[in-house]
């Protein structure tokens, strides 16, 4: 696409609502920054499933505030390219990440700073030695994981079952409840064993009879889960006698168990994301990256995660 200097490259829903199909790569101005905002150059934008969830359809996308035209993604990384007035603690050049709420898979996304992620943004300093990469991948994810981990609260004494724990959410859940000194044992199907045991987790296959192999692995028994897919961990855990307390979800609500909410942080620590960028930017937590593409194969993209098998994040290119 050819573009003039007040245009930029925008991933939209301009027709309709729906899938990767009415993904479109649109030439769109770039946004202008109002006061206590900052403009950024997007570089990378990870991507989640909540993207295409909350635009699959057009009552959906309206329960989540959305209406035509309408971006598409949430986390970014990239470089602060004009400060808005008032704005204290960012300048033009800066390495930021963060949040912008269904817009970030485009050349420029102006976001709140600082703010929540939510319809105005967030950003938060990149650290250095993180690559845009991998800080434009850790808003939702690092924040659900960070979420989860606030309410089951894992510690050395714990062995926590974690299900769908080679997915998005799960490469840091699994790490941060080590790094906290649990025993962790994480869900995958057999083909992420060894993506599992990369992380810190034993891998044990879901399914059927998931709780007989976790009597064999754990025969002192499971002390806190997470069920990062669905509710199928948290029944197995609750057959195991782990109180619901000590257990919480993200996908699917379960009465008596708290749901992590990663999308406004609501019970996250504060920090938390910043603290995960550390970690990252000094080698302690890997983010796998399953796969990158180019914006212009953003629907190649959303497919691949919408398969629900991927190891890690999917992450959009823009530089
Ligand atoms: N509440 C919130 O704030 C919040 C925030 C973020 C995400 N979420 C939701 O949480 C879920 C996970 O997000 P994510 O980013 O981690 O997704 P993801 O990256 O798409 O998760 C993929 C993982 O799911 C695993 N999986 C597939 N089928 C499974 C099954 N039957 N049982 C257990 N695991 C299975 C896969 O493992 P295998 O390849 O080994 O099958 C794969 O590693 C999504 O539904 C998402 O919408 C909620």
């Amino acid at each position: 696409m050819s573009m003039s200097s007040n245009t930029s490259r925008a991933v939209q829903f301009v027709e309709s609502f729906g899938g990767p199909e009415a993904l479109d790569l649109r030439e769109v101005p770039v946004p202008d920054v109002g006061p206590g905002q900052i403009r950024v150059r997007v570089i990378a934008a990870g991507l989640n499933p909540m993207d295409w969830f909350m635009t699959s359809d057009a009552d959906t996308a309206a329960r989540f505030g959305l209406s035509l035209p309408c971006g598409f993604g949430n986390d970014y990384a990239g470089v602060v390219d004009e400060v808005g007035d008032g704005v204290g603690e960012f300048n033009v050049g800066d390495r930021v990440f963060g949040g912008a709420f269904s817009r970030s898979v485009a050349d420029y996304v102006v976001v709140d700073a600082p703010g929540h992620i939510g319809k105005g943004g967030d950003a938060h300093h990149t650290p250095d030695g993180l690559a845009d990469r991998i800080a434009g991948a850790l808003a939702i994810a690092g924040c659900t994981a960070a979420a989860a981990l606030a309410i089951v609260n894992p510690g050395p004494s714990d062995t926590l079952l974690i299900g769908g724990a080679g997915g998005g959410v799960g490469v840091f859940a699994v790490q941060l409840a080590r790094l906290a000194g649990a025993r962790v044992i994480g869900t995958g199907s057999a083909a992420s064993a060894d993506a599992l045991r990369a992380l810190g987790a034993e891998p044990v296959t879901y399914g059927e009879s998931l709780a007989d192999r976790l009597r064999e692995l754990a025969p002192d028994g499971i002390t806190a889960a997470m069920d990062l897919h669905s509710t199928d961990t948290i029944a197995v855990a609750r057959e195991l006698g782990v109180p619901d307390a000590r257990m919480a979800t993200i996908a699917a609500a379960v009465d008596g168990v708290t749901p992590a909410n990663g999308a406004n942080g609501a019970n996250a620590a504060p920090g938390a994301v910043e603290k995960i960028a550390r970690l990252a930017a000094e080698g302690r937590l890997r983010v796998p990256i399953a796969a990158t593409f180019p914006v212009n194969e953003v629907r190649a993209a959303v497919e691949l995660q919408a398969g629900r098998h991927v190891h890690g994040k999917v992450v959009i290119d823009l530089a």
